[in-house]
């Protein structure tokens, strides 16, 4: 049988750091598990644009959609906040998502015991939290048209539109109730029907496929805005929240701080199954590419590393190597270890972003 494929983008800022610690985990698997990927490697966003003239070259997008998986660091950066719309590091990852149609992205916000202490919320609050955002990835106003910058008399006008259709909701949705029927069976689905007509469709929608199709899933509606209040409130009344491109990008940097840091957040972007059965996947942590920190070695890898993990449980049907990367990470964060982020009340050995894979890699083979 032939190894599985992944593409891996470690793009610009802190992902080339993080993804240089997920391949050591991606060769230790190799080494004392026998579980061998077929890797290879290419340019993303700022750095595909410096050596191409574009945040991703039509080669990549190609091989893109060949892998099992794609593995993506972060993208973007000021230096390239002068450039054309068109061709800033954003896109690439854009269009990525949307040629990929990776239209359900999982953002799990989990908060690891050892660091209940570091989040800004009191520890009650957020001790023992998991929940799971589901982000509609590739619609609503990051895609809609008319979009522009536009010249009215001698006005400018800046453009995006917010679009849904019924198939976009509910394939989401699906998504959605499928997972929470794995977790505690209650969706929370959150948008603005109160002022924006595509939120009247989303709520209807949504409502609609639970009806008919998931009868035993318990759902329930929210406001986006109320949405951002209650999760700040008290988040472990959630379990999946279902939302669209916008609301879930704000909400799920939300959820993420809820955890301890933005640089403990995996996410997972999930299309149609490809012929071999795996979704079409692209997996990358939440957070960005961190320029003020970059080439310090003192970037979180968790992030990435469990990005990773995400992808051995969704893409390759390795459950127990994801439980045994996250069981070493929550193992290392309770021995003290800490990149700097996560030294936001005393205590605890601060680390760079090598020291810390030492640590997980320490764990894993202790396990
Ligand atoms: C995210 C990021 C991206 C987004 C950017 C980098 C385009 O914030 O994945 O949450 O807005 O979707
Ligand atoms: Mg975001």
């Amino acid at each position: 049988m032939s190894k599985p494929s992944l593409l891996i983008l470690p793009g610009d800022g802190i992902g080339p750091e993080v993804m240089a610690e997920v391949r050591r985990v991606i060769d230790w698997l190799a080494q004392e598990k026998g579980m061998e990927f077929d890797v290879s490697e290419d340019l993303v966003g700022g750095a595909a644009y410096d050596a191409h003239g574009t945040p991703l070259h039509d080669d990549t997008m190609a091989k893109a959609q060949e892998v099992d998986a794609v593995l993506l660091g972060a993208v973007g950066g000021p230096k390239y906040d002068v450039l054309d719309f068109s061709v800033k590091p954003e896109r690439g990852l854009l269009r990525l998502r949307k040629e990929m149609d990776l239209f359900a992205n999982l953002r799990p916000a989990q908060c690891f015991d050892a660091l209940a202490e570091a989040s800004s919320l009191k520890p009650e609050v957020v001790s023992g939290l998991d929940i799971m955002i589901i982000r509609e990835l590739t619609s609503g106003v990051y895609f809609g048209e008319p979009r522009g910058i536009f010249t009215e008399g001698n006005e400018r006008v800046g453009i995006n539109t917010q679009r849904y259709t019924t198939s976009e909701i509910q394939r989401v949705g699906r998504s959605a109730f499928e997972l929470a029927r794995k977790r505690s069976n209650k969706v929370c689905s959150m948008e603005k029907a109160n002022v924006m007509e595509s939120g009247v469709l989303w709520r209807e929608e949504m409502q609609k496929v639970r009806d008919a199709e998931y009868p035993d899933v318990e759902l329930t509606h929210m406001y986006a805005d109320a949405g951002a209040m209650q999760l700040a409130r008290w988040p472990k009344q959630f379990d999946v929240i279902v939302t669209d491109n916008l609301f879930g990008d704000l909400l799920s940097d939300l959820a993420a701080m809820l955890t301890g840091s933005l640089g403990m957040l995996p996410s997972a972007s999930l299309g149609l199954p490809m012929a071999n059965g795996r979704p079409k996947a692209l997996y990358e942590p939440v957070h960005g590419s961190a320029p003020d920190i970059a080439g310090k070695g003192i970037a979180n890898p968790i992030a990435c590393i469990l990005s990773f993990a995400m992808a051995l449980r969704y893409s390759f049907d390795r459950g127990d190597l994801a439980d045994l990367i996250e069981s070493s990470v929550n193992a290392a964060l309770a021995e003290g270890y800490r990149t700097p982020d996560l030294m936001t009340v005393a205590g605890g050995t601060k680390v760079g972003t090598t020291e810390m894979t030492d640590a997980i890699l320490a764990k894993m083979a202790a396990a």
